[in-house]
């Protein structure tokens, strides 16, 4: 049998619709539960609704103030934007939208609120999902799935302040990008702080019970957060179908078929500046902490395979399942600006202690929103048997940079470099989900080599020795060249873009 056929994420014509579900009623409450008893679904809203109902408040009437009044300093501003954004999601008796989910028969978790084959998001324990994903014919993981935790708020409160006061022992000198609320909303929003600063505001936050959301006290969203919390990664992503992203930066760091230059850098930032091995090495594992309000707009991962582990306060994880190609043109124009139709972000809310897992090459387009004071752990991490649809999201990407808030990895060209390799040099191709036969593996060889060229001729520029000019594809995304590059293209010279006069 033929390889599978590689995902063509750039044709949308071609792509099938997705499977039509069961409608949504408003409120976001299933039409047809499973049963009426208490599932999961239920569950969750019992625990956390009001949660969310006070935030919805809060920031109604932190709107209502700013348009209310003719020359309000946040008019326009990006906090505007995001509350006026963040209120279409919130319409319906149960704030807006939530995913419906799904449990394995007889789950530990209980019982889902859909049937496990339609459900927006699986619910699993970690012996489950394990189970699951080392099955001999494992299904494909194409959806988001959380492993819920059993941490309590306390622990989860004790857990930011550990990562403050770590923050505060390494880099304390150093300074940190924060959203930035208050800029105008065409900015790109970004502010850089001292890291004392944002230690402070958020120890005094901490301490305040019953704090609410004001125009004059915007809440603080840490970017980039290198990770200092030395947690463990989920037991899951220790099986050996999972280590591929380690696996090819090994190869790449010990001297692969391009050797990444080396540079270190010292800010408590992931990236400082933006060199080669910064983009992919350095999101392996991160943290995450955002007050209360925060709010990012919708984007994918560059990576495609993304873990966070909720280790304090909530988050609700909003998501569009199964986009169609209407709205996936309309946000590959639009990107983080785009609103989705009434009732399409559908709320995946995390507590603490609970894990959520984004599958490598499984589109997951997320505007998380902090319910919470809330820290995390994370990662990105690649899957042997998802390589076609990981590429593919890579090649989207690298053609439309708005669909991820991060730009396409400078290090990418090595790591595919060594993923081409990596594939030719594994025998077992059984291993990467294609069938027994010799044909198999050297057409699915050869496929990877297409999708790569593919990516290669989407992110290379053609500037030559004399330097990159006005309209090179590196110097526009701010990226620096690579030995993909035609001035490059021996892998020797200069990674810089240096634009000609
Ligand atoms: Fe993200
Ligand atoms: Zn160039
Ligand atoms: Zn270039």
């Amino acid at each position: 049998m033929a390889p599978k056929r590689l995902e063509s994420d750039i044709d949308t014509t071609t792509r099938p619709r997705p499977p039509k579900r069961a409608r949504i009623a408003q409120g976001g409450l299933p039409e047809e539960p499973v049963s009426s008893g208490a599932n999961v679904l239920s569950q969750l809203w019992d625990r956390t609704l009001s949660k969310l109902e006070k935030l919805r408040d809060e920031l109604a009437a932190c709107y209502n103030e700013i348009s209310d009044s003719p020359k309000h300093k946040l008019d326009d501003s990006r906090w505007h934007k995001l509350l006026y954004e963040v209120d279409g999601i919130f319409n319906g008796e149960r704030c807006g939208a939530w995913s419906s989910i799904g449990t394995l028969p007889r789950s530990s978790c209980g019982e889902g609120s859909e049937p496990f084959g339609v459900a927006d998001v699986w619910y699993m324990s970690m012996e489950e999902l394990e189970g699951f994903c080392n099955a001999a014919n494992p299904r494909p993981l194409d959806r988001p799935i959380v492993v819920p935790g059993q941490m309590s708020e306390k622990k989860g409160l004790r857990n930011i302040r550990l990562w403050l006061e770590k923050l505060h022992d390494r880099h304390a000198n150093s300074s940190i990008d924060t959203q930035n609320y208050a800029g105008k909303s065409t900015s790109t929003g970004t502010k850089r702080i001292p890291t004392t600063k944002l230690h402070q505001s958020i120890e005094t936050a901490l301490g305040q019970q019953d704090r609410t959301i004001t125009n004059e006290r915007l809440p603080l969203n840490g970017l980039n957060l290198r990770d200092i919390l030395d947690e463990s990664i989920p037991e899951v992503l220790k099986l050996h179908r999972f280590g591929l992203l380690s696996s090819l930066l090994a190869r790449g760091e010990s001297g692969g078929i391009l050797d990444m230059p080396a540079y270190t850098d010292s800010s408590a930032g992931k990236h400082r500046l933006r060199k080669p091995q910064d983009d992919v090495t350095n999101c392996r594992t991160f943290n995450l902490f955002a007050q209360r309000g925060s709010w990012s707009g919708p984007h994918t991962d560059v990576l495609g395979g993304t873990w966070v582990h909720n280790l304090g306060g909530y988050k609700a994880w909003y998501y569009v399942p199964n986009p169609t190609d209407e709205e996936l043109q309309e946000y590959q124009r639009d990107g983080a600006s785009w609103s989705p139709a009434e009732g399409r972000q559908k709320c995946i809310m995390l507590c603490p202690g609970d894990y959520l897992f984004m599958m490598p090459g499984c589109r997951v387009i997320h505007s998380p929103l902090t319910v919470e004071d809330c820290l995390m752990t994370g990662g990105m991490f690649w899957d042997d048997r998802a390589i076609p649809a990981i590429l593919g999201h890579l090649a989207w990407v690298a053609q439309y940079p708005y669909v991820s808030n991060e730009p396409f990895p400078s290090e990418m060209p090595y790591v595919l470099e060594t993923l081409k390799r990596f594939v030719k040099d594994t025998k077992d191709k059984q291993r990467f989900g294609v069938e027994p036969g010799l044909k198999a593996g050297k057409d699915f060889e050869k496929e990877v080599d297409r999708f790569v060229e593919r990516i290669k001729e989407l992110v290379k520029c053609k500037c030559g020795t004399g330097g990159c000019k006005k309209g090179c594809p590196c110097l526009e995304a701010g990226r620096a060249c690579s030995p993909w590059c035609v001035s490059h293209a021996k892998g020797s010279g200069s990674m810089e873009c240096r634009e000609t006069k």
